[in-house]
């Protein structure tokens, strides 16, 4: 039997929220703590990612060429050649195309930036991703530091689901490092910035372990821990819902 390889897709509607950002610092996180080897797929066709991988000039993570079509085949040929990672980046939109994305993961992180645009936005994200039964995780990104809209955004995306307990904070480090293919570990690996991103693996990284533990505990062989990891069960309000399900309702 091959051995287990994790899927992480960082998806969301809204462009600019961070998914290319994250996807990139915890791929390379991901490696340095051991949890590799990584390989990184940009399902984007901007190529952001792509972009980024290009100008890097560290031989890891690995970048996969592949296209929605192909993602399937893929994704099994880097878990033949033993990756234990897998990170996918996808395009600011909310298409079919990204729910047959969401299909392959193992847990899906969204990234929002607090602000009331944002979270107005993140629903038919969390539509599709719920659709799919599948963990995941918010991400506030680009907050500022003792802005009162960060605390409130946390407790808003809390109502659709899990929010990690780590806020990454808006500094330029994170968009200038990423210029010539680094990270923020990379450009300045005591600063702040560094530590979120330290901290955010190691959450995304215990989740992961649980997600195992529940596939191994559960009884009937269907993952065992999606309503506890998104809530499911709690009545949810219709905060960031799409007007036409709201319409609906
Ligand atoms: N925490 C952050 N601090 C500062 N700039 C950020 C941060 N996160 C993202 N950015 C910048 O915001 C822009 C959009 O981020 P990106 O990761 O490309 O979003 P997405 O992939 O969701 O469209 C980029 O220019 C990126 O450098
Ligand atoms: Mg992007």
């Amino acid at each position: 039997m091959l051995p287990t390889m994790r899927v992480i897709v960082f998806a969301s509607q809204k462009g600019g929220s961070g998914k290319t950002t994250l996807a990139g610092h915890l791929a390379v996180q991901a490696e340095n703590c051991g949890a590799g080897p990584v390989a990184v797929f940009d399902m984007d066709p901007q190529g952001s990612l792509a972009k980024w991988w290009n100008v890097r000039s560290a031989d890891t993570p690995v970048f996969i060429h592949s296209e929605f079509g192909n993602l399937a085949q893929n994704l099994q040929q880097v878990r033949e050649k033993q990756f234990s990672l897998a990170i996918i980046d996808t395009p600011p939109a909310v298409t079919r195309a990204i729910a047959e994305v969401v299909d392959f993961a193992d847990l899906v992180v969204l990234p929002t930036r607090p602000s009331p645009h944002d979270l107005r936005a993140v629903g038919a994200t969390v539509d599709i991703v719920e659709a799919k039964d599948k963990p995941m995780i918010f991400v506030v990104n680009a907050a500022t530091a003792r802005a009162r809209i960060t605390s409130e955004a946390a407790v808003a995306l809390s109502q659709h689901g899990t929010v990690a307990p780590v806020n990454i904070h808006h500094r330029v480090d994170f968009a200038a490092s990423m210029i010539d293919g680094r990270t923020v570990m990379e450009a300045s690996p005591n600063g702040r910035s560094a530590k979120e991103i330290a901290a955010l693996w190691e959450y995304l990284d215990l989740r992961l372990a649980k997600l195992d533990r529940a596939v191994l505990t559960s009884s009937d062989g269907t993952f065992g821990g999606t309503a506890a990891a998104n809530g499911a069960g709690r009545p949810v309000p219709a905060f960031g819902r799409r007007a036409l399900s709201q319409n609906r309702a």
